[in-house]
């Protein structure tokens, strides 16, 4: 079996991080391939489409429709990051590309961990942080994706401006059920086996009242699992001080996503923060940053992030697929990195003099 897989590096230090990362895909299979001789496992083949602010001058679009229809075809694909608010005016989208392809494929779970490496941790705001942020993906405080046709964001009056917040049953059901299995999984595996719902229920009561009374309703079917909610504005005052004592967070969409900018660097560095976004069958990786203009192009971006993503990714089709060599090779990258962070090998963000190059240089070498 061969497993095509999308690559696109999309914009800022997309084009330094996303190649190096395949490299790294491709060298651990290899290497798991190695160490379960079976024979058994499938191999991965890239296929480049176009993203981004290429796109826009090879196809006249950032989002090209062609890009859309090959990836309706695939399991998987590997996205860079997007900077949608450098590109020409007429290009800029209520929906930027990243959000375009979430909302299109209903990539309705995020899954955002922030773990410190061991031999590393100097550098981590809290020691032994290992949590994951479970996020909504396509409603919530985000407007311009929480709509069916056109975005919940617009301005009656120049002097005006309307946001809408959207909160739907089903999709914190799905999410809330993605959040309990994983602490299920992360229990087998020596975590706490606790849940944690963030929300903002004393403000608005209706909305994030119902986030968080279906997130308890559905805690009901996991009775082995500890569960319990905070204020956003509290979670984030005990993130700082005790990370470490989180297992898995559940949120909406945009607490989601201010929250694990927050938990990345509490653990390190948000340039070690990966992430997938997946639905019941296709999954993309994607870190959690943004396109870094202030570092774009020289070479001192941290490929963690995005190397460790498509870590998960290949973790979750080793799962639909059964496919052992694809999780192993997902345990291989994480190893690979962190071997190379103990022998005092880390980009500028983590506290080290390595550019994006050798660093990558150095994990595919603990590969071999
Ligand atoms: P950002 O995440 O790009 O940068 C924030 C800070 O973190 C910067 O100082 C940057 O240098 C640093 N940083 C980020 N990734 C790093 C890495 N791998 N290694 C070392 N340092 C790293 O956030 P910002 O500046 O708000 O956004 C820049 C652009 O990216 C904007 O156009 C924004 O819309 C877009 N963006 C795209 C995302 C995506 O495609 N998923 C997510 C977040 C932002
Ligand atoms: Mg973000």
């Amino acid at each position: 079996m061969e497993y095509v897989i999308g690559a696109m590096p999309c914009d800022g230090i997309g084009p330094e991080i996303v190649p190096v990362a395949i490299e790294v895909l491709t060298t651990a299979l290899e290497k798991a391939k190695r160490e379960i001789p079976s024979g058994a496992g499938g191999s991965l083949k890239f296929v480049d489409l176009a993203i981004g602010r290429p796109a826009i001058a090879t196809h006249g679009s950032p989002v090209p429709e062609e890009t859309l229809l090959t990836l309706e075809s695939l399991d998987a694909w590997i996205m860079g990051p997007q900077e949608a608010t450098s590109y020409p005016l007429e290009f800029r989208k209520a929906l930027n590309p990243s959000g375009t392809l979430r909302k299109h494929f209903d990539l309705f779970a995020n899954i955002r961990p922030a773990k410190s490496f061991a031999h590393f941790e100097s550098h981590a705001i809290v020691k032994n942080t290992n949590l994951l942020i479970v996020r909504e993906n396509t409603e919530g405080l985000y407007s311009d994706r929480n709509t069916y046709a056109g975005s919940g964001e617009f301005m009656p009056t120049p002097d005006l401006a309307i946001t809408i917040g959207v909160f739907t049953r089903v999709r914190i059901e799905r999410i809330a059920h993605v959040a309990f299995q994983y602490a299920r999984q992360r229990a087998a595996d020596g975590n706490r086996g606790r849940v944690s719902i963030v929300h903002k229920a004393n403000v608005m009561l209706m909305t994030f009242g119902m986030f968080k009374d279906i997130c308890y309703e559905v805690s009901e079917q996991y009775p082995d699992i500890q569960v319990d909610d905070f204020h956003i504005d509290a979670l984030t005052s005990h993130l700082v001080r005790r990370a470490d004592e989180f297992d898995v967070i559940v949120a909406e969409n945009m607490f989601g996503d201010i929250l694990s900018d927050l938990t990345g660097e509490i653990a390190g560095s948000l340039g070690n923060a990966p992430s997938i976004n997946f639905s019941s069958r296709q999954c993309m990786a994607q870190a959690a940053h943004g396109s870094a203009p202030d570092i774009a192009g020289q070479n001192l971006a941290n490929p963690i992030a995005i190397m460790l993503s498509g870590g998960m990714m290949l973790n979750w089709l080793g799962d639909k697929h059964q496919d052992e060599e694809l999780k192993v090779a997902s345990v291989l990258i994480e190893s690979a990195i962190s071997k190379t962070l103990e022998r005092g090998i880390a980009t500028r963000d983590m506290g080290g003099s390595a550019k994006t190059s050798e660093f990558a240089k150095e994990v595919l070498k603990a590969l071999k």
